[in-house]
């Protein structure tokens, strides 16, 4: 099986993050020093994918020129000597084959997947979350592609979560085959503490079959009035394709106020010419607020 093509879904239209994006897609507001977007690129450049997808809207083209040549910034940047922030700009260019692909209505996530059907045709591919941030070692999609490659099988990428935060989440009941995988039996999308089959939540990272194509094809809306991609994931439990992996190290939702501020203030932390000043003004913060 071999894997090089990861779609990022950017479609939605960041309603939690309103009014920062209004016009700015949800996934170019920046942590620290990049736009989100671009840590999930570098993630599946890391484990060895080549190609992105990108699920787009009217308003997200900011996205794919991200990834893009900017020669009048290169020119400013060379005449004003800036040379490491002129080659930064030319390495983001450099990072991926970069393929865009329009999805007309938000009719949600599964329907965004079967939107880049015609590109990744009869391959398996990753799905990558546009706004699902993973950080740590042994962490993420690589992890996810490791299992693929050795089983043949679609795997989702899940994690532990209180019983108070299930109903966020698809949830997963499956076996467990040890060394934090799981065989997935049934799924449900966003199920009440009590519904919930157990505390595996998915999160932004799968690597898929592209029979699952099929599956989408047919299917009706679910919670929310929305295509669901957990729903479909069944379809592959159902023909016992669909493993699951547990992920480790740091998660943020970006969607989320309080994470999307936290995941700035972890990187910040890590750069050691902030880190001081930053620890200082959020202590001065702190002591005023209490
Ligand atoms: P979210 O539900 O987190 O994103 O979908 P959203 O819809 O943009 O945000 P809110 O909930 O209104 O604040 C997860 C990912 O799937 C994409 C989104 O862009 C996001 O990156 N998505 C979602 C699509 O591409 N198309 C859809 O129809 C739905």
């Amino acid at each position: 099986m071999q894997i090089k093509k990861a779609v990022i879904p950017v479609a939605g239209w960041g309603t939690r993050s309103l009014p920062a994006t209004k016009n700015v897609p949800k996934e170019m507001l920046p942590i620290f020093r990049k736009p989100i977007v671009q840590y999930i690129v570098e993630e599946g450049i890391g484990a060895g994918l080549t190609d992105v997808v990108f699920v787009t809207n009217q308003n997200k083209t900011i996205i794919e020129d991200h990834f893009d040549r900017n020669f009048l910034l290169e020119q400013l940047l060379e005449r004003a000597g800036k040379n490491e922030m002129l080659e930064e700009v030319r390495r983001v260019a450099g990072l991926v084959n970069v393929i865009g692909v329009r999805q007309k209505e938000q009719l949600g996530l599964g329907h965004a997947v079967l939107t880049a059907r015609e590109i990744c045709k009869n391959e398996p591919f990753a799905v990558m979350l546009g706004d699902d941030l993973l950080f740590g070692i042994n962490t993420g999609i690589g992890e996810l592609l490791d299992v693929a490659h050795a089983t043949g099988k679609a795997v989702v990428g899940v994690i532990e979560v209180p019983d108070d935060k299930v109903s966020k989440y698809g949830v997963i009941q499956g076996d467990d085959l040890g060394d934090g995988t799981y065989r997935v039996t049934s799924l449900v999308e966003k199920p009440s503490p009590e519904e919930a089959p157990s505390n595996l939540a998915i999160i932004g990272r799968y690597v898929l079959l592209p029979e699952i194509f099929d599956i989408l094809e047919g299917q009706q809306a679910g919670v929310g009035g929305e295509i669901q991609l957990t729903d479909a994931l069944q379809g592959l439990a159902d023909r016992d394709k669909l493993l699951a992996v547990k992920l480790g190290g740091q998660r943020f939702d970006a969607g989320d106020w309080v994470e999307y501020l936290t995941a700035n203030i972890y990187f910040a932390l890590q750069d050691e010419e902030l880190r001081d000043d930053l620890v200082k003004r959020l202590q001065e913060l702190l002591s005023c607020s209490s």
